[in-house]
């Protein structure tokens, strides 16, 4: 079957199946293999710290395979984050992720530079925006998905149709997507690929502990940790109240406040260092598994997970399958 999209042409991958970013520890361990399974890797600007770290494992990921990868920026949160993106440019990185909050003016020398810019967004509001700041596609995350959260972030599914409705640039779904039946969901939603952090974390390449991996095959989608990380919104008030704050307090600090509020946390007693601090334990704390922990029942192989996704998609619209059964 040919899985070609608009963002499969866009990224080069034979699948739309992309990977998440992880700060903390995304790094080439992942992402190359990602890429050599046909899916999308993407190195993780800020697991590399320094300009210097991510141009040698960028290198280091070009020693791994001959496939695309992509670099993800973080805004807010990738220390260096010019120079991070200068280096990506002058390693022809063929497709730049950007993330979090406003991107437009990376975007911009993203394109200059020639290469493709990816934003990666949580509300269709935003979504719409970075399509008229030329985004080359984006990736909305919904509710079921973990990481960044905004108080208008609404389920996968709404934002999805909603979003295709409107856009012309291609869509690429998140949050809560781990099997065939969500990518196809996905696809049927009017999706162009899909993107999982998630499920990627229970991958044998994964660079995070075995202990970890064996906690999200045990999880499931309603036990509290992963409930409230994904679906307790922030409560309103705190949240105008930290927005509000923006630019009277220094960066670090606005963003620690808003992360306690987007995520329903008590206050810290101490400021974090993004540089110094954010490591692999604080990537997991703060974003350590969404809703799709419901549909990992076993750790395996990158090329496994992708083969499986496509084979079980590929039976699903069969004539064995539902679908195939009704599409006869
Ligand atoms: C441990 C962990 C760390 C993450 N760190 C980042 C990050 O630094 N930057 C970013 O853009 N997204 C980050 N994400 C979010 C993922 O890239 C992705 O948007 C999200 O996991 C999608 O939802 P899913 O987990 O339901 O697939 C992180 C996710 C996890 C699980």
């Amino acid at each position: 079957m040919n899985w070609k999209t608009r963002v499969t042409e866009l990224l080069g991958s034979k699948y739309p199946i992309i990977q998440g970013a992880f700060g903390g520890f995304g790094t080439s361990a992942i992402a190359a293999p990602v890429s050599a399974a046909g899916g999308f890797g993407i190195i993780t600007a800020s697991a590399l710290r320094t300009p210097e770290g991510l141009r040698e494992d960028i290198r280091k990921a070009r020693s791994m395979t001959d496939k695309p990868f992509g670099v993800n920026l973080s805004v807010g949160l990738c220390p260096s984050i010019d120079e991070m993106r200068e280096v990506a440019i002058e390693e022809r990185v063929p497709v730049i992720f950007t993330a979090a909050y406003r991107a437009d003016d990376h975007g911009r020398r993203i394109h200059e530079a020639g290469l493709k810019w990816v934003h990666k967004v949580v509300t269709v509001k935003h979504a719409l925006a970075a399509e008229q700041q030329g985004a080359d596609a984006v990736v909305i995350v919904g509710m079921e998905g973990t990481a960044f959260k905004n108080i208008n972030q609404i389920p996968t599914l709404v934002g999805i149709t909603t979003a295709v409705r409107t856009m012309k640039i291609p869509v690429i779904a998140a949050g809560g997507i781990g099997d065939a039946h969500g990518f196809l969901a996905a696809l049927a939603m009017g999706a162009e690929g899909v993107y999982m952090g998630t499920r990627f974390l229970a991958t044998r390449e994964c660079p995070v502990s075995e202990r970890y991996k064996q906690k999200l095959v045990q999880a499931q989608p309603w036990d509290p940790e992963f409930r409230d990380r994904c679906l307790a919104p922030p409560k309103a008030e705190e949240y105008q109240k930290v927005m509000g704050e923006r630019g009277s307090i220094s960066q670090e600090l606005w963003l620690q406040r808003l992360e306690q509020v987007l995520l329903n946390q008590a206050p810290r007693g101490k400021e974090i260092d993004w540089e110094r601090d954010f490591d692999e334990d604080m990537a997991l704390r703060i974003a350590g598994g969404s809703l799709a922990v419901g549909v990992i029942d076993r750790v395996m192989s990158v090329k496994e997970l992708i083969e499986t996704i496509i084979r079980d998609a590929e039976e699903i619209l069969s004539r064995k399958g539902n679908l195939g059964r009704l599409l006869k």
